[in-house]
C-alpha cells in the first residue's frame, strides 16, 4: 500500500531524475532542482515500499506573516500510476503539512495557490474536490494559445 512522508535528503536522486525528465537535461539545474524541493521548501511524496511513486512542492511567498503559499510540481511519474487516486492522497497530506506548518510556527494560514492548465482535467479535480476554487484564468501563460487556471484555497 502506498504511503506518504515529507521528502528527506535520501530523496535526492528522485528530485533530481524528475526534473531531468520533466525540464530538459542540464544536470547542474537538475540538483539545484533537489536542492530547492527538498532543503528550501517543503515536498511531499508518496511511496510504495521499492519506489517513490510521485511528489509534491509547496513554498512560502513573500514571507511566513503574509500566509500565503503556492504549491507546485505536482506529479506522478509513471503514466500507468495516474488515475489510480495518488494524485488526489499527495495535494490532501501537502494540505494538511501547510495547515500543521503554519500552526506549529504561529501564524495564520490567508490562502493556498496553484497553476493548472485548464486542460489538465486530474488536477483540477483534485483541487476541486479539496476546497480550491477558480481566482484568475491566465491566457497565454505557459504556452500560447492555452490557459492556465489559478486555483485559491482561502482560509480568510
Ligand atoms: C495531474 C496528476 C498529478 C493527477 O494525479 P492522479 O494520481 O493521476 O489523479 P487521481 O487518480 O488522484 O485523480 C484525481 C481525479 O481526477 C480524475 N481523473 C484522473 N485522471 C483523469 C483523466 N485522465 N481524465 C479525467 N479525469 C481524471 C479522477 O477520477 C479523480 O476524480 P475523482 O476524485 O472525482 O474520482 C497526474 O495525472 C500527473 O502526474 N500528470 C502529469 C503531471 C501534471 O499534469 N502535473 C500538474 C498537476 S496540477
Amino acid at each position: 500500500m502506498a504511503k506518504v512522508r515529507l521528502a528527506v535528503a535520501s530523496d535526492r536522486d528522485y528530485f533530481i531524475q524528475d526534473y531531468l525528465t520533466r525540464y530538459g537535461k542540464d544536470m547542474e539545474m537538475a540538483k539545484k532542482h533537489a536542492i530547492v524541493c527538498i532543503d528550501v521548501h517543503r515536498s511531499i511524496v508518496i511511496h510504495s515500499e521499492d519506489e517513490i511513486i510521485g511528489s509534491v512542492t509547496w513554498a512560502i511567498r513573500e514571507g511566513i506573516q503574509a500566509g500565503l503559499v503556492v504549491i507546485f510540481q505536482m506529479s506522478i511519474t509513471k503514466t500507468e500510476n495516474r488515475g489510480k487516486g495518488y494524485g488526489g492522497l499527495l495535494v490532501k497530506h501537502c494540505i494538511e503539512d501547510i495547515e500543521n506548518f503554519y500552526q506549529s510556527k504561529g501564524y495564520n494560514l490567508r490562502r493556498i495557490f496553484i497553476s493548472v492548465n485548464e486542460n489538465n482535467i486530474a488536477g483540477r479535480n483534485i483541487y476541486k474536490k479539496n476546497g480550491f476554487r477558480v481566482l484568475a484564468e491566465l491566457k497565454d501563460h505557459l504556452k500560447l494559445g492555452e490557459m492556465e487556471l489559478i486555483y485559491g484555497k482561502d482560509y480568510f
